[in-house]
C-alpha cells in the first residue's frame, strides 16, 4: 500500500505519543479516568481543557456538516437500541476480529496486529509479543458490549451498547424524511458515544473501549453513489485541512477486497501521521460506499417499507448510503499531535529558549483568550475582572493572576490559547492593555473599548 503514496511529501508532525500523554496529563487535558484506583483498563478522561477542545472538534464537524449545508439534518439516537437492529445490522453475526490467546501468560491479541507488526519488521514470528510463547489458533471475539435491560439479567432482557451510531440514522431513515421533507439526494448526521469491547486497546484515546463518533448518511440515487463517495472523501480531507492538520500529514487510503465490512461496496479511509512506532500512517476516519445494505437489512427485518418514492421520476427505490465516519476522540487525538511545535524564543533578556506552543486553529483552543492582570493589586484585578466579563459573552476565556507572567504566558502557550490579554498599571491610565499573539508572540496596545471588535477580525467565533 505505501508504494502507491512514495510520490507524497513527508510527514511532519513532531510531537510523540510520550509528549502528547505527558502535556496532557500535566495541563488537565486528559487523563486516566478513575485514577485514584489505579486507573481503569484504557479509560480516560477529559478535563477542563480536553473537554473543551473535543466540544471544539465536534463542534466544527456539526457546523460543517449540518448548520453549513441544507441537505444534511441531525440526529440524536438512542444509545441502547432494539436488539433486533443489531441482528439486521450484521453486528451480532459479523462484527468481530480475530483473537490469539498466549499459551504461557496467557495474554490476548489481535492475530491481524500481530501479522501487521510482522509485515512492519516489528516481530520476527507469530509468537507472543511480551513472553515469546505460543499462540493459540484464532478465534473470532464479537466486539459488542452486552449489556440488561431492567431488573432481570435472563437472556430475554440483553441489550447492546451501540458499537457505531450509524444504525440510528438507517432505522429512523423513514421518519426523518417525511418529517423534515428532504428529497434524495440529502444526509442525516449524528455525534455520539460508541462501545466496542476491543481486545487491544490502547495508544492513549486512539483505541479505547468507549469512545465518540460523529457519523454521517447522505442516501443518493443508486448510479450517482460513485460520484458522491469521491466528492465526500475530498470534502472530509479538505475539513482536516481547513483545521490546521497539514496536508503532508494526512492522505488516502484504498481498503482491499478482504479488508471491506460486510456491507461495503467500496472504503477509503482518511490516514493521519502519528510518528510511534505501534502507530505510523492509521484510519482518521473511514468514508464507506454502504449499498443500500443497511436499509433493506432493516426492512426485511422490521417488516417497514424503507424505500424512497422520487416524485419527480414516478419512481420507488432504495436509496445508496455513503458514509463519512469519523471519530471525535481520535480526530481530537490527531489535532493535538498536528499542533504540538517546539520553537526557540527570547526570553525577557533576549537569550533563546525552548518553547512548547500548541499551534491549535482558534475555532479548537480549548480557550481563546486568556486575561492576565499583571499583579495581583485589587486596582488592576478590578479592571482586569472588567476585561474579563466583556469577552467571555462571546468566546471561552481564561482568567489567570497566579505566577510569574513569563510563566503564564509559557502556560497559555502549551494550551494553544491564541491571543493573551494583559492588564498592567498603564492600563488604569491609558485603558488600553497588551495583547500577545500565540504564533508570532508580536504585542500589540489596544484600547479595552476596541478589544472586542480587533478580536473578532483575528479570532473566528465558533
Ligand atoms: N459506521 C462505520 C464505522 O463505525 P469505523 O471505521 O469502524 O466505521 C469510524 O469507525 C471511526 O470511528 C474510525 O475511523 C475512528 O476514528 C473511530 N473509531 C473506531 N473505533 C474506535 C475505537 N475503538 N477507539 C477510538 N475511535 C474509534
Amino acid at each position: 500500500m505505501s508504494d502507491t503514496h512514495a510520490d507524497l511529501p513527508e510527514p511532519t508532525v513532531e510531537a510523540t505519543l510520550p509528549t502528547i500523554v505527558e502535556l496532557c496529563k500535566q495541563r488537565g487535558i486528559i487523563f486516566p479516568s478513575s485514577e485514584i484506583y489505579g486507573g481503569f483498563r484504557s479509560t480516560w478522561d477529559y478535563g477542563p481543557l480536553g473537554v473543551e477542545l473535543k466540544e471544539n472538534v465536534k463542534r466544527q464537524w456539526w457546523r460543517a456538516m449540518v448548520q453549513l449545508r441544507d441537505d444534511i439534518v441531525g440526529l440524536d439516537a438512542s444509545i441502547l437500541m432494539h436488539p433486533k437492529v443489531w441482528e439486521a445490522s450484521g453486528h451480532l453475526a459479523n462484527f468481530s476480529d480475530p483473537l490469539v490467546e498466549c499459551t504461557r501468560c496467557h495474554k490476548r491479541f489481535r492475530a491481524d496486529h500481530l501479522e501487521e507488526a510482522i509485515a512492519a519488521g516489528e516481530l520476527a514470528s507469530m509468537v507472543c509479543p511480551d513472553c515469546g510463547g505460543a499462540l493459540s489458533d484464532p478465534r473470532n471475539f464479537n466486539l459488542m458490549f452486552k449489556t440488561h435491560a431492567g431488573p432481570v439479567d435472563d437472556e430475554g432482557a440483553v441489550v447492546w451498547l451501540r458499537p457505531e451510531t450509524a444504525q440510528g440514522m438507517f432505522v429512523d431513515f423513514a421518519t426523518i424524511q417525511r418529517t423534515s421533507r428532504k428529497k434524495v439526494p440529502f444526509g442525516i448526521a449524528q455525534m455520539g458515544k460508541s462501545f466496542r469491547n476491543e481486545i487491544t486497546p490502547g495508544n492513549f484515546v486512539f483505541r479505547t473501549r468507549e469512545f465518540e463518533q460523529m457519523e454521517m448518511e447522505f442516501f443518493v440515487e443508486p448510479g450517482t453513489d460513485e460520484e458522491w463517495h469521491q466528492f465526500w472523501i475530498d470534502e472530509r480531507r479538505r475539513w482536516y485541512e481547513d483545521l490546521g492538520i497539514r496536508s503532508e500529514n494526512i492522505r488516502v487510503r484504498e481498503h482491499e477486497a478482504d479488508e471491506l465490512s460486510h456491507y461495503a461496496k467500496r472504503t477509503v479511509d482518511l490516514e493521519f501521521y502519528f510518528p510511534d512506532p505501534s502507530m505510523g500512517w492509521s484510519e482518521l476516519e473511514g468514508i464507506a460506499n454502504r449499498t443500500d445494505f443497511d436499509l433493506k437489512a432493516h426492512e426485511a427485518a422490521s417488516g417497514q417499507d424503507l424505500s424512497y418514492f422520487d416524485q419527480a421520476a414516478d419512481r420507488r427505490y432504495h436509496p445508496y448510503v455513503i458514509e463519512p465516519a469519523a471519530g471525535a476522540t481520535r480526530a481530537t487525538l490527531a489535532f493535538l499531535y498536528d499542533a504540538y511545535r517546539v520553537e526557540q524564543a527570547p526570553d525577557a533578556d533576549g537569550n533563546l529558549q525552548e518553547r512548547v506552543v500548541l499551534k491549535l486553529d482558534p475555532r479548537l483552543a480549548p480557550y481563546q483568550v486568556a486575561v492576565l492582570p499583571l499583579s495581583k493589586k485589587p486596582e488592576l484585578s478590578e479592571v482586569s475582572r472588567r476585561v474579563f466579563d466583556l469577552l467571555k459573552v462571546d468566546r471561552m476565556v481564561e482568567y489567570d493572576e497566579t505566577q510569574s507572567i513569563g510563566r503564564r504566558y509559557r502556560r497559555q502557550d502549551e494550551i494553544g490559547t491564541p491571543a493573551c490579554v494583559t492588564v498592567d498599571f498603564e492600563t488604569l491610565e491609558d485603558s488600553a492593555v497588551t495583547v500577545r499573539d500565540r504564533d508570532t508572540m508580536a504585542q500589540e496596545r489596544v484600547s479595552i473599548d476596541r478589544l472586542p471588535a480587533y478580536l473578532d477580525e483575528r479570532l473566528p467565533r465558533r
